[in-house]
């Protein structure tokens, strides 16, 4: 029987222990705080910093909201970073993806203070993630490693496929097995054998953004499946980046859309902010 794996539980399970953080730093007087900023008015944008912001007020972490109008200049959102970066009771900043097309995300990205950056976006976070020290690692890596390890998955020896090289996904995932000793894969768009390449891995993690992209055929028997995109389709139903029907059949584990890797990316946000304000003390 294929294991459904269940990130609403290991959220759950996550956020509760973060909470006893929260208390523990709210008790030595520091609040921890996070400072979002949603530029322009894409509707999935904004569903997903609600709900990001609801999960950290659930456990008693504060945020702040900045909803910047989609034509903002690019100095006008740096400076508004900047004052983020030198304001005291501010521990963790996040901009939300995409940007209009005006901005230079890179640019926005690189101001945002390295000590502040909750994403692990910043280039000297990602650095430090490519050279295997410690820093902010990017939320959706964490929770592709968290969800492995819930399945009880050590990628230790395994072949893995990360399929697409995105910055916030594919590339610091890809990172993350390498270092914990998987052999990885990295393909995208561009693959000519993904089908082969996919059926040779014992895990896969698909963050393509294109709905069903990864056919249940491809899947070797047994493998673990972390599916990490989300694309709503025309009927108004929520589809990953996996024929999920068909690849329940073969694999050994598989995390379902939604309630897979979703809710644990908003938990590692958490966490990532708690241990931004923990280095205060
Ligand atoms: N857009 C899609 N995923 C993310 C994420 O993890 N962080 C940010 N800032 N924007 C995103």
């Amino acid at each position: 029987m294929v294991q459904i794996i269940d990130g609403k539980q290991l959220a759950a399970a996550r956020l509760g222990a973060l909470q006893i953080e929260v208390k523990t730093l709210r008790d030595r007087k520091i609040v921890p705080t996070l400072a979002v900023v949603l530029v322009g008015d894409d509707p999935a944008s904004a569903i997903y910093v609600r709900n990001k912001q609801a999960a950290c007020k659930s456990i008693g972490i504060e945020t702040i909201e900045a909803r910047l109008p989609a034509t903002i200049t690019g100095p006008s959102l740096l400076a508004r970073i900047d004052k983020l970066n030198s304001d005291d009771r501010v521990h963790a900043i996040l901009v939300q993806l995409p940007l209009p097309n005006h901005i230079d995300r890179q640019g926005v990205v690189a101001a945002i203070s390295p000590s502040k950056d909750v994403d692990g976006f910043h280039p000297e976070n990602v650095g430090r993630l490519t050279l295997g020290l410690p820093g902010t690692r990017p939320c959706t890596a964490l929770a592709v490693m968290a969800l492995l390890g819930a399945a009880g998955v050590d990628p230790a020896g395994e072949r893995a496929v990360v399929i697409g090289r995105g910055q916030v996904v594919g590339m610091p995932t890809a990172l993350s097995l390498t270092h914990a000793n998987a052999t990885v894969t990295l393909v995208h768009s561009r693959t000519r054998e993904l089908a082969e390449i996919v059926s040779e891995s014992t895990i896969v993690v698909a963050a393509i953004g294109k709905p069903r992209y990864v056919r249940g055929e491809w899947i070797r028997p047994g493998a673990t499946v972390i599916d990490v995109g989300i694309t709503r389709l025309p009927d108004g139903t929520l589809a990953g980046d996996v024929d999920f029907a068909a690849a329940r059949e073969r694999a050994g584990a598989i995390t379902p859309v939604p309630g897979g890797v979703g809710p644990v990316t908003i938990a590692m946000l958490a966490q990532n902010t708690i241990a931004l304000a923990g280095r205060q003390i």
